[in-house]
């Protein structure tokens, strides 16, 4: 299987997903990574590890789904069969969604559907939430609302900062999105209306 990363910053889960590979705890073929972002510190991180990298500039069409079908046309090239979302801060539009349906992966950082939204830690933190944590979704239509490949739980205790808290969260991330990836390169999950299953 063939797949692509889509990150719009530091990259710390692209690392961790190229390190898995590394060490062949992904069975599958990262092709490509795709940035909005000219200086996304994850398209160095792609170079170092000799992977191609594309930058599309979204000041460069005029809406979404022209932006959109710009990284449809790469993953066609590279015969993609699946997608990664890895911080990327965009949106994806109903025409890519129907392209690759129950075929792009997403990590969010809170336990969906709690504390969706780009600041899933910070919400999370300041709500006083006791119990937050990482979710591994598959991306539809609905924001942060797809089906759920694996959830884990992480304590927020009164000695957490917002910093403990998100090294606390980084640290499941970067085990179990490499986790899912694999699972679903390797066929082991199906989907049936919300539910994912292991099989
Ligand atoms: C992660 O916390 C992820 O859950 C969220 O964006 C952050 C990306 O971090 N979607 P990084 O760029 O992988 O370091």
């Amino acid at each position: 299987m063939k797949f692509a990363v889509l990150a719009s910053g530091y990259g710390s889960n692209l690392q961790a997903i190229i390190n898995a590979i590394k060490k062949k705890k992904i069975k599958a073929d990262l092709k490509l990574v795709i940035s909005d972002k000219p200086n996304a510190y994850a398209l160095k991180r792609a170079q170092r590890a000799g992977i191609q990298t594309v930058f599309i500039n979204p000041k460069g069409f005029a809406d979404r789904n022209k932006f959109d079908k710009e990284i449809l046309k790469y993953l066609k090239q590279e015969k993609i069969d699946f997608v990664v979302l890895a911080g990327y801060m965009r949106i994806l539009g109903s025409h890519f969604v129907k392209k690759y349906s129950n075929k792009i992966l997403n990590v969010h950082p809170a336990l969906l559907p709690s504390f969706k939204g780009a600041h899933g830690i910070r919400d999370a933190y300041n709500y006083g939430a006791k119990v937050t944590g990482v979710t591994i979704h598959f991306v539809n239509e609905d924001v942060d609302m797809g089906p759920v490949m694996a959830q884990e739980s992480i304590a927020i205790t009164s000695k957490d900062t917002l910093e403990t808290l998100e090294k606390k969260i980084h640290r499941v991330e970067h085990r179990l999105l490499p986790k899912m990836i694999d699972l679903f390169a390797r066929g082991k999950l199906t989907v049936k209306g919300r539910k994912v299953f292991t099989v």
